[in-house]
């Protein structure tokens, strides 16, 4: 046992505030059955109150103690995909109370695969309450530094764990209605849960945000992003000159000082893309350029964060 997790628990269990490596960002965890942690992590993050917060587990067998159905869909789900980054919204059980829930009527539930992160539920053994570990309205955090950044001294231990593998939030798929619907889109796609579901999955309709991740402008940088199509970038640059900084698909424009190469391929795009906008937004230039990927189905999820980042 890593004596830095046994000291996680033991803050876990006294209250306090821990932020740990998940395969997707880095999470601020808080003892989720603990009124009194929850609030302190809310207050760490500058998050408003009342919103709900995913609760993490080693396994799917404590997850849905949390539970008070859990659908044959569920189940699937869990076989399917758990470990890994699915968050599944179910009807809440007496374990989940309204200070987790935002005292709606489903709580949130994760089993996340990063080997630190499973260390540390299996050695805490309760459920841990845990948003993205940044300051609210940021850019999530991919690595232990981009945590130090924007929490410091707010969080009573920073667990390191590399640099997160997704890159992007868990896919969240809400069960706790009548049909499935996806209310975030991530690395596990759509087609791929209606595919192990043998059923079809909805797509939230984004004009009734219930959740911080469904506000327009979010996971964004400080300094004002602009999507781009590829054919117009050249004229975009030509326009603002050396005020720009550029994240693109295409080799760096000898205009532009700061200029961030991205991979043609999603999953590798996604895996470098938080750590990337927090590289530009520390640049000092007037606006960020974003040249659109293509508009198919597996960009799906990028497209999503990119289109956050360069809302407002
Ligand atoms: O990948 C992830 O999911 C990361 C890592 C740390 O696990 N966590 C994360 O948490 O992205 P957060 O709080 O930044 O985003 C969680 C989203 C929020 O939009 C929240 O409102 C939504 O999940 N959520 C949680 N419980 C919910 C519920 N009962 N109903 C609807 N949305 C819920
Ligand atoms: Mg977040």
């Amino acid at each position: 046992m890593n004596p830095e997790v046994r000291r996680a628990a033991e803050i876990l269990r006294a209250g306090g505030l821990v932020a740990f490596p998940t395969e997707t960002v880095y999470g601020l965890g808080a003892d989720a059955s603990s009124a009194a942690a929850v609030a302190r992590m809310y207050a760490a993050k500058g998050r408003p109150e009342g919103h709900p917060v995913i609760v993490h587990f080693a396994d799917a067998e404590s997850a849905f103690e949390w539970a008070r159905e859990v659908p044959e869909a569920a189940r699937q789900l869990a076989a399917r995909f758990w470990p890994g980054p699915l968050t599944l919204i179910l009807k809440r059980s007496a374990k989940a109370k309204d200070f987790v829930t935002g005292g709606q009527d489903s709580v949130g539930l994760r089993v996340p695969s990063h080997p630190v992160a499973q260390e540390l539920l299996r050695e805490f053994g309760g459920g841990v309450a845990a948003p993205s570990a940044n300051l609210f309205g940021n850019v999530s955090p991919t690595a232990a530094a981009h945590v130090r950044e924007d929490l410091a001294k707010r969080v009573d231990l920073v667990l390191e764990g590399g640099s997160s593998e997704v890159g992007i939030e868990s896919t969240i798929l809400d069960l706790s209605g009548g049909e499935p619907m996806l209310l975030r889109p991530g690395v596990i796609s759509k087609f791929q849960l209606e595919q192990a579901l043998h059923a079809k999955v909805s797509a939230k309709s984004s004009a009734f945000p219930r959740h911080p991740g469904g506000l327009e402008r979010h996971y964004a940088p400080k300094t004002p992003a602009l999507l781009v199509p590829p054919h117009a970038l050249d004229a975009e640059i030509a326009k603002r000159g050396a005020r720009v900084a550029v994240l693109a698909f295409s080799r760096p424009d000898e205009r532009v000082d700061y200029w961030i190469r991205m991979p043609r391929e999603p999953q590798a795009y996604a895996q470098r893309l938080y750590a990337a906008l927090r590289e530009l937004d520390g640049a000092g230039c007037e606006t960020i350029l974003i040249e659109t990927p293509p508009e198919t189905a597996e960009w799906t999820a990028v497209q999503d964060r990119l289109t956050r980042a360069a809302a407002g």
